[in-house]
């Protein structure tokens, strides 16, 4: 549709809104890529503090860089004693509620404000404040415990793991949630990096550019797919009940949790490589959820080919999104399903922090058009303009 030789794009999809050089999707040929290097390697080869520190530099850490960026992470990431009783307050809440209201709070306690007419690296340090303390604010969030230093150099996917479960996670179990964690970082300008860069377009402080993400990444069209997933999983039970379950949600013009993708037109390379990740795992569900993205794959073909058919024209692809997969493996290392979203965001965060510092080094306010389908007005003849003041002579 085009008003005034514009193109609109519902939900803008195909617009390139912003340029970055932090990672590439390529929808087409279902590649992911930071910075140049292959996700799916980085995935099982390196740290998230690694990943983090290549995202933010260009470039790997030295070992004596990444000793000291996990040592910095670390020190960052623990809450003040102040902190730690506004986290605690909003114990109990929905976890992404209070995720996103505790990140805010302690962004308003500290006093964080607009990055317009200072330096811009004073607020990239407060973003990866932020963003470091997300570990200890879902500890404290699921256990009200005050976070206590797990031990020295600890990664951040291992203090996760461990403010969940409540104890030293195994090397397997951290090993996957690091993988996770690397394979969902950044990933292009998804919804809820768009509305960070959005938000801090406008010159806002820290605090609201992540917060802002955060409530987008809460939505189960983005990030709140892996609970839906294993209660789905739960309902279906028992793998021979698969086709029957999957068929009648499709009747019900209901969606499957884990399935389709804007962007990818092919299977999803997180989703190949974390179903990679729970079959070594051995998790139990496996076997289930095989049968069932099996199952679901071809009932969404066979749906998208009559629509096609009816519509004469090509049918959108429907495969495995990144969601199906997470919600095998974080059941499997001991996190609660109503830490999946935040367990998300815990990760996503760092791919913010670091759309926000590119953000404020090129910005230009986010300020696009709508198209008006309102009711016409009738406007009179134009005014003839009034004489021009004529100077005091
Ligand atoms: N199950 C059933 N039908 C689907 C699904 C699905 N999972 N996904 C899309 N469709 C259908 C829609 O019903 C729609 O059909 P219609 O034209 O008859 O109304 C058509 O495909 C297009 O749907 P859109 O929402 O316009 O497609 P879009 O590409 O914008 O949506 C999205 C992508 C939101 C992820 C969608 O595929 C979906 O809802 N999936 C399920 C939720 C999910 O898994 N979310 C996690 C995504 S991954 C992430 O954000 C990290």
């Amino acid at each position: 549709m085009t008003a005034e030789n514009k193109t609109f794009s519902a939900g803008l999809e195909g617009v390139i809104a912003c340029a970055t050089q932090l990672s590439h999707v390529d929808g087409t040929a279902g590649r992911l890529t930071y910075r140049g290097q292959k996700t799916v390697d980085l995935a099982t080869t390196r740290s998230v503090e690694e990943v983090w520190y290549l995202l933010r530099h260009g470039r790997f850490p030295t070992p004596a860089e990444l000793f000291a960026f996990t040592d910095e992470v670390e020190d960052l990431g623990a809450l003040s004693a102040d902190e730690y009783k506004l986290v605690k307050r909003l114990a109990g809440t929905e976890p992404m509620s209070g995720f996103r209201t505790a990140l805010s709070a302690i962004a308003a306690h500290r006093g964080y404000t607009s990055w317009l007419n200072r330096d811009p690296a004073e607020t990239y340090d407060e973003v990866a404040a932020l963003a470091s303390l997300a570990p200890a604010i879902v500890e404290t969030l699921y256990t009200r415990r005050r976070p206590r230093l797990k031990s020295s150099n600890t990664g951040y996917a291992e203090r996760y793991l461990w403010g969940l479960v409540g104890e030293q996670p195994s090397p397997q179990a951290v090993a996957a949630v690091s993988a996770y964690m690397i394979l969902t970082m950044d990933h292009g300008l998804n919804a809820s990096t768009f509305s960070a860069r959005v938000t801090c377009s406008t010159g806002a402080d820290a605090g609201a550019s992540l917060t802002t993400a955060i409530g987008t990444l809460s939505g189960p069209l983005h990030g709140g797919a892996p609970g839906p997933v294993l209660d789905m999983l739960d309902a279906i039970g028992t793998a021979d009940k698969a086709d029957a379950w999957i068929a009648g949600q499709l009747k019900a013009k209901r969606r499957l949790m884990g399935f389709g993708h804007r962007v990818y037109k092919t299977e999803d390379p997180r989703a190949a490589k974390l179903r990679e990740v729970a079959r070594q795992l051995n998790s139990p569900r496996v076997e289930l959820a095989t049968k069932v993205e099996q199952s679901a794959l071809a009932a969404l073909q066979a749906h998208q080919d009559a629509k096609s058919k009816a519509e004469g024209k090509p049918g959108r692809a429907l495969r495995t999104n990144v969601e199906f997969w997470t919600a095998a493996v974080l059941e499997y290392v001991g996190i609660p399903r109503t830490h999946f979203s935040t367990t998300f965001c815990a990760s996503r965060i760092m791919g913010w922090s670091e759309h926000i510092r590119e953000q404020m080094e090129g910005n230009k306010l986010f300020r696009p058009l709508s198209l008006y389908t309102g009711p016409a007005v009738e406007w009179d003849a134009p005014v003839e303009a009034p004489p021009a003041p004529q100077p005091v002579q």
